[in-house]
């Protein structure tokens, strides 16, 4: 079972990839979303929970996913068949760094994805390039809420602290109209969501040739968590709007 198989079994049960309960998905989509129709961009899309879940809310919207990951456009496809909303959804497989579109956008999402453009800084500029006018950005990246061990930075990458998060973020010529920090409650439900279903899965299948790996990429991850970064970690939010359009 290879990396991405392991993330997606693991997201079974949790089907946003981030630490986001549903009453925050909800609350950010209101926000975020353009009223009446509009398209909407999903940079880094994996299974395009957000997507579907904003094009169940808003019957005009039009959305598109870009994701590098088949098996997660795959599940995108066959779940929005099921939403009966796969008329309005284009997915297309490929880097979410080199995607160009003929149309521009009123919302761009890149929420856990930003590691494809280098950060966070450089996911926004990629997010403004495909901004209609008076377009807003959902973007959500972690943070480090208190100071990191060299090998909680080497695991997680180099974040900053939350203020000088929103520092870098204005000066960079953005104005957040909306935010959401994720509580303690839902970063842990978050991981204990990822390591419980891939354990789960291990243990209904003890036949199946890659159980045993399952097992030990839980037991792993959930070491991870608690020794190197679950009292650093924080991940944030933010809704966006181009200072000067
Ligand atoms: C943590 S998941 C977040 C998925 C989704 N945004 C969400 O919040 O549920 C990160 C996603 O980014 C995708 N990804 C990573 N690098 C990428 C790239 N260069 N281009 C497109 N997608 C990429 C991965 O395949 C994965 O689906």
């Amino acid at each position: 079972m290879d990396r991405e198989e392991i993330s997606r079994r693991a997201h079974a049960d949790h089907p946003i990839a981030a630490p986001l309960d549903d009453d925050a998905v909800r609350g950010l989509l209101e926000r975020a979303l353009p009223h009446g129709g509009g398209r909407v961009l999903d940079l880094g899309c994996g299974g395009g929970e957000w997507l579907l879940r904003a094009l169940t809310a808003r019957p005009g919207l039009r959305a598109e996913g870009v994701d590098l990951s088949e098996r997660a456009l795959a599940d995108a496809r066959r779940a929005a068949r099921r939403l009966g909303v796969e008329d309005r959804l284009v997915l297309h497989r490929q880097d979410a760094a080199r995607f160009t579109a003929p149309h521009s956008f009123d919302l761009v999402l890149c929420v856990g994805a930003t590691h494809a453009f280098g950060g966070l800084l450089p996911a926004l500029a990629a997010a403004r390039g495909h901004l209609a006018p008076g377009g807003r950005v959902l973007a959500g990246e972690g943070y480090w809420d208190r100071e990191p061990s060299a090998e909680a930075v080497a695991l997680l990458g180099d974040l900053d602290d939350l203020p000088t998060t929103l520092d870098r973020v204005a000066a960079d010529g953005w104005t957040p109209v909306h935010g959401h920090i994720s509580t303690r409650r839902e970063l842990d439900d978050y991981e204990w969501a990822w390591t419980g279903t891939l354990a789960s899965w291990a243990l209904d299948h003890p036949g199946h040739p890659d159980s045993a790996q399952a097992l030990a990429a839980a037991t792993a991850h959930r070491d991870e968590w608690l020794r190197v970064y679950r009292d650093v970690f924080g991940f944030l939010c933010l809704v966006l709007r181009p200072t000067a359009d």
